[in-house]
């Protein structure tokens, strides 16, 4: 094979959000929005990047000598190719060319999708043999090394391992997963976008990780058998955290959104999706007041459709500071939701809504 071109898709998250990183659940799909890489051999061993979209490109100096690069876009692919170079020898240079249609900074992992389908792509050219999992492990890796997103591992399995018309619930503390079907009956998922990112996304995501570990360090003082944020109860964190403090709210919101999550799989599987709802507005509370990484435009999005019977549902989603809620509304009212909610979004904050209509498709595949 000389050339391959592969599809790598961004996600959405139902619930568990914030539990990667401390070994709980998430319930991610891979949807329609996607990446799209093509790969060629070269005859040198030259590497050449081109970003299509922006109408950019790059030669890479020497694949001995990779670096963070001044242009962002191409740190999502170097940082995948150096994690390759850890582990395989590239017989030949290549040349990358990306485009992708994930709306970027909307929280749907459009820097997992590029990093997804660079790694997918790489992987099946030059027949690595490298599994799945190790290929979300690699994007993973790219994200914290190149972007300096301490990241957990939902967004890349999620574009590596989704399936059509699929959720998958994934046990972060040992990778195992299971696929549930989603029947949303007469209702559907709607993402509505602020069109925000604040620009502290990502180092108050860095700030989050580092509370959560504090907590437990100050568990185990007590508690030398909690591992992660999975192990700890609600009873330790009350007997050793100061619950007037940051690191307190924090481990609370965790330690519930763990079990939240794994109750809300068991909703979604007994087909009761009002219980699956009244979660995912519990979920939004909870990353509003006490894991604070909401923001006044997403709070401004769920409390207007809090009270609207036709939605069953709704919470900001992905990492916050921003990007899209996801909701789950009623089929037939979805042109009607989408006309309220984008005027009381501009009457309150000035700004325009973009709305997704989500399908939910296959993980990165060649294309
Ligand atoms: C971002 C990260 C994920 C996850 C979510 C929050 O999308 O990349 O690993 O932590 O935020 O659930």
């Amino acid at each position: 094979m000389q050339s391959i071109t592969v599809t790598a898709p961004g996600r959405i998250n139902l619930i568990g959000e914030h539990t990667d990183y401390n070994n709980g659940f998430v319930l991610p799909a891979a949807i329609q929005m996607a990446a799209t890489a093509t790969i060629t051999k070269r005859a040198d061993d030259e590497i050449h990047l081109t970003a299509i979209d922006l109408a950019d490109s790059l030669i890479l100096d020497s694949i001995a000598n990779l670096r963070i690069n001044e242009k962002q876009w191409a740190n999502y692919i170097i940082g995948v190719i150096v994690q390759f170079v850890k582990k395989r020898k590239f017989p030949t240079g290549f040349n990358i060319s990306i485009s992708s249609n994930v709306p970027i900074g909307a929280g749907l992992s459009s820097s997992a999708a590029i990093e997804c389908a660079i790694a997918f792509g790489l992987n099946e050219l030059f027949e690595f043999g490298i599994d799945t999992m190790e290929l979300a492990f690699i994007a993973q890796k790219a994200e914290h090394d190149f972007a300096g997103v301490h990241c957990g591992i939902m967004d890349q399995f999620a574009s590596l391992f989704g399936k059509k018309n699929k959720v998958v619930l994934l046990d972060c503390q040992n990778m195992e997963y299971r696929y549930f079907p989603l029947d949303l009956g007469t209702y559907q998922i709607v993402l509505l976008d602020t069109g925000v990112k604040h620009a502290l996304a990502s180092s108050e995501y860095n700030v989050r990780r580092a509370e959560c570990e504090k907590g437990i360090q100050i568990i185990q003082q007590k508690y030398p058998e909690v591992a992660s944020l999975r192990d700890a109860t609600i009873d330790m964190l009350n007997e050793c955290v100061d619950p007037s403090s940051l690191v307190y709210n924090r481990c609370k919101y965790v330690i519930e959104e763990i079990e939240r999550t794994q109750a809300a799989a068991s909703d979604l599987v007994m087909n009761n999706l009002i219980a699956f709802g009244q979660k995912m507005f519990a979920t939004h509370t909870g990353l509003s007041k006490l894991y604070e990484v909401s923001c006044p435009e997403l709070d401004i999005l769920i409390s207007e459709v809090e009270s609207n019977e036709n939605v069953i549902g709704a919470r900001m989603m992905g990492g916050g500071f921003g990007g899209c809620t996801i909701n789950i509304v009623k089929a037939t009212a979805v042109n009607e939701f989408i006309e309220q909610l984008s005027t009381a979004y501009q009457t309150q904050t000035g700004k325009q809504l973009t709305p997704y209509l989500v399908s939910i498709e296959e993980g990165a595949h060649q294309s």
